[in-house]
Formats: C-alpha cells, structure tokens, sequence
C-alpha cells in the first residue's frame, strides 16, 4: 500500500494525530512498537505563518520517526497555503490537513471539522494546497457535520479528484461526543465505493488487536489509525501486527518493560524541552503507563510534585521495584 511513493505495507497503522500527547518523544516510542505512519500534533497554519514558538516547535521531527506527515488546520485558504509551503520547508514525508478538530475555538471559525459545514470552501483548499506543494497531501476529517450531514461518502470523492493522496476518517460526526461509539459503517461505504482508489483509512475506537481484526474484516480499509488506545500503551501496534499475521495475543508486557520504555521516552522528552518542561510534558503520562496498578497513586503524587530529571528517574526505579515484588 502506498500514499504517493511512500511504501506502506499492508493493513499499516498510523499514530492518530493527538495534541498534547502525540509529540516527538511519545512518536519515538510508538515508532519503536512499529508505528507505520505518524504525524505531528495539529498544528495552526496563522500561528506558524505569524513564526508563533509554539506552532514551530511542534514541526520538529526526529529522522527514525519516517514516514511523518505534519499536520496543519486553518479557516483562510491563503493562510493554509502559506502554511503548507512553510511545513514543506521543514521536509517531512507529506502534509496532511486536520479537517476533522471539533474543539470549539478551532471550529467556531470554520477550521477543523467547521468547514464540514462549506463543503466547497474545504474542496478549494484541499485543491489549493495540493498545487501548491510538491509533498503528497492527505486529509483527516469525521463523517460529516451532523446528523443531517452524514456527507463522507460524496466528500471523499470530492477531495480524491483535488489530487489528496490518502484519506482517514474518524467515525464520528462534528457534533458527535466520544461518549458515543464511532460509526464505521460509511468508512466501509467509503472505502467499498468503486469510484475510490486512494487509500483509506479507519478511525475510532480500535482499543485492541481483536478490534483491529473486527474492523479490517467488516469494513475493509486500507489501514487504521490508533488515537487514544496508545495512552501509555505504545505496544498496540505491536500487538496488533503480531495479532493480524498469527492471530495470537501477546502478553502484556510487564513493569520491567514498562518501566523501560518510560524511561527512553523521559530522556527524550528532557532533551527535546530540557529538564523543567521535559518533566512536565512527562507529567500527563504517568497515569496511563502505570493504570490498573494498584497503590500507584503516592508514587504518582511524587511525580506530579518534582521537577528533578534525577528524582523522577529514583521514583520510577522504586516503582520498578516496588512492583517486580508485587509480582506484576
Ligand atoms: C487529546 C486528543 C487530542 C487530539 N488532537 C488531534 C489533532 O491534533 N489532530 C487530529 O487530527 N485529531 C486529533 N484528535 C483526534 C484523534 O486523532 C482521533 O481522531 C480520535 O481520538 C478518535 O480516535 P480514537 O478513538 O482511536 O482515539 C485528538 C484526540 C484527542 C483525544
């Protein structure tokens, strides 16, 4: 499977673009479990064409991490294709338009999933973006609006003839909540349509290798984009791949390695941000690499209350320890 000439192989999975959460360090432990495609956070086409410290630093990018695709989002056509000219610049593998933010700041303005409410202002900066780059372009966007405008299935088609090379689709409208399950049945109508040719991939809700399994065979995309199911769980992809080709469950992996893979993702995120922020950043992942073991919670309150590289690195030896006695 490819997206231009990147070579994908089979049934890839792709790291679901995930502010917040899915920056470099985090990326270069998914990459180690064997993430196919990744892209950067979303990132503002106004803020990176005003150079704003923030927009820039998220298209920072680690060679090992490619394939990477950076993603953008804006409302102005003009701005986004300033935008994808100054992503160009920082050479990932291709560039990718987030269509499908629901936040309410982003959307009020009509970027992210608001322009599902101007179908033909999203098809002209899709048009406008891929001539203006020489990078393939993809897109990322919901079903459609809402209820009344469950639309994917035309629109896919529309943004295929722009020239975009790969579409994903996350099953939710605009309007839906992650409270309700993601819909896959139009993914499967989409990529079922015979008019399509560009790969397509499924997004929502695969939270294990039996979903993944479930959702290949009913809907059959091309591949599947993991979101929240990589919280502090990196070894999805892992265990999913492992699953799809011998249809066997792997164990999950113990505090050992659990306690292993924190401590690259630590190192890389001080040396990304340096100690203070590098710390911080961390801070949000504690939870979701120790979840479901009990008596966690004092460790974790020593986390949250350090700024020290060196005493996070003890805590998280004691957690080792402390957990390798438990027998976990
Ligand atoms: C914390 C968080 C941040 C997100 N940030 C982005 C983003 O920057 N760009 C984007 O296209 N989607 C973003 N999303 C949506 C995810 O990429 C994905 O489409 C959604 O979570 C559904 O997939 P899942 O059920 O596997 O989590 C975000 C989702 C979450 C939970």
């Amino acid at each position: 499977m490819k997206i231009g000439n990147i070579e994908l192989g089979d049934t890839p999975l792709l790291l679901a673009p995930m502010e917040d959460v899915t920056d470099p360090p985090f990326r270069y432990v998914c990459k180690m479990f064997g993430a196919d495609l990744m892209y950067t956070e979303f990132i503002s086409s106004e803020g990176l064409i005003r150079d704003a410290a923030k927009s820039v630093k998220k298209l920072d990018f680690d060679e090992i991490e490619r394939p990477v695709g950076i993603q953008i989002f804006g409302h102005n056509i003009d701005s986004m294709v300033e935008a994808a000219h100054y992503a160009e610049e920082a050479q990932p593998d291709l560039i990718d338009i987030n269509f499908g933010c629901s936040v309410k700041k982003v959307v009020s303005k009509g970027a992210g999933a608001g322009i599902l409410n101007d179908i033909p202002k999203m098809v002209k900066m899709t048009e406008a973006i891929v001539k203006a780059v020489k990078l393939p372009v993809t897109v990322k966007t919901r079903l459609g609006y809402d209820d009344q405008h469950r639309e994917i299935v035309d629109i896919a088609e529309q943004l295929q003839d722009t020239g975009i090379k790969a579409l994903s689709i996350h099953g939710r409208l605009r309007t839906t909540k992650y409270s309700q399950p993601a819909d896959w049945t139009l993914i499967g109508e989409v990529t079922n349509n015979p008019r399509m040719h560009i790969p397509i991939f499924g997004n929502g809700d695969i939270t294990s290798a039996e979903t993944a399994r479930h959702l290949i065979d009913t809907y059959g995309v091309d591949g599947l984009m993991i979101g929240r199911a990589v919280y502090g769980n990196p070894w999805i992809f892992k265990e999913v791949k492992h699953y799809l080709t011998t249809g066997q469950l792997l164990k999950k992996p113990d505090i050992h390695e659990r306690v292993k893979i924190v401590k690259i993702q630590l190192q890389r995120s001080v040396d990304w941000k340096g100690e203070r922020t590098g710390i911080l950043e961390m801070r949000k992942h504690w939870g979701n690499y120790f979840k479901g073991y009990p008596n966690f919670k004092p460790f974790k309150l020593r986390l949250m209350s350090t700024e020290s590289h060196q005493e996070v690195l003890s805590i998280v030896d004691e957690i080792e320890q402390y957990f390798s006695e438990e027998g976990k």
